[in-house]
């Protein structure tokens, strides 16, 4: 009772209890966001996450350019009807190297997070240059041009470099490897084990059926790897987070 009656002096002024709110939220609020600034990491590893292919990172600006985010989201809710339709709900681990993210907010199409493996490189060729040729009734646009627009590893090894900065460990190794790293993930007669060995379960294939490397290669090399990282027949979540 006595404590209700003084927490009235409260209620009774307008500037004292505004003051004393703000003063509330500000502690609470420094608890909950200042263990960030020291906590080493606040995303659980998952093994198999890696950093992008130089190909697949320039796919994943493609994808950021043509506005795919706009019709497409990349991240599966944990409810029921979405794991049943796209498979195990997406891990914040899934895109702790993307910078931006991809999450997305609205899905005129379908979720993209675990798309990659669902169909054939043919299929996305196919698809893409004209979606009504394969899905009658697609309100997606035609993307035909990325298949005639070339593209050279110019700045490949500035645009890891850049990803780098922002925290995607990628190594010195992998930097200097990037030109090579990026041809030949789209030519199934290169020497790509050492791509293999830096990008584990990177896909090498000419993605769009052209002998010259195109913006349909990355952009499909992209598609390809997403949500294809984990291993989800042997990951189980860390209770403890
Ligand atoms: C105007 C909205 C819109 C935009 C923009 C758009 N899409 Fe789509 N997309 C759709 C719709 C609707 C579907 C479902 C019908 C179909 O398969 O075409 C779809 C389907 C897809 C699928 C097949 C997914 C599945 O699981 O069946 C892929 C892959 C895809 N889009 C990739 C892309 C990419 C890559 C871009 C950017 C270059 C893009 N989309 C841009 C609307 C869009």
């Amino acid at each position: 009772m006595a404590l209700l009656e003084k927490h009235a002096i409260l209620e009774k002024s307008p500037t004292l209890l505004l003051t004393f709110s703000l003063l509330v939220v500000t502690v609470g609020g420094i608890i909950e966001i200042a263990p960030l600034f020291w906590l080493e990491n606040t995303i659980e590893e998952v093994e198999g996450v890696r950093p992008y292919s130089p190909l697949e990172l320039t796919g994943r600006d493609i994808y950021v350019r043509e506005g795919c985010y706009v019709c497409h989201s990349q991240m599966i809710r944990p409810l029921r009807d979405e794991v049943e339709r796209y498979g195990h709900y997406s891990l914040a681990a899934e895109s702790m190297y993307d910078h931006p993210f991809q999450w997305g907010s609205k899905r005129t199409g379908p979720d993209l997070a675990r798309v990659g493996g669902r169909y054939s490189d043919a299929w996305h060729v196919d698809h893409l240059i004209d979606p009504q040729s394969v899905v009658p009734e697609s309100v997606m646009p035609k993307y035909e041009f990325l298949a005639e627009t070339k593209i050279e590893p110019t700045y490949v090894t500035d645009l890891l470099n850049t990803h780098r900065m922002v925290g995607v460990p990628y190594t010195d190794e992998q930097l200097e490897q990037a030109s090579a790293d990026f041809t030949a993930q789209a030519d199934p007669m290169s020497d790509f084990d050492g791509l293999l060995e830096r990008y584990p379960g990177a896909a090498v294939s000419n993605f769009d059926g052209q002998p010259e490397l195109t913006e349909m290669d990355a952009l499909i090399a992209y598609l390809q790897v997403l949500g294809t990282m984990v291993d989800f027949s042997t990951f189980t979540p860390d209770p403890s987070r």
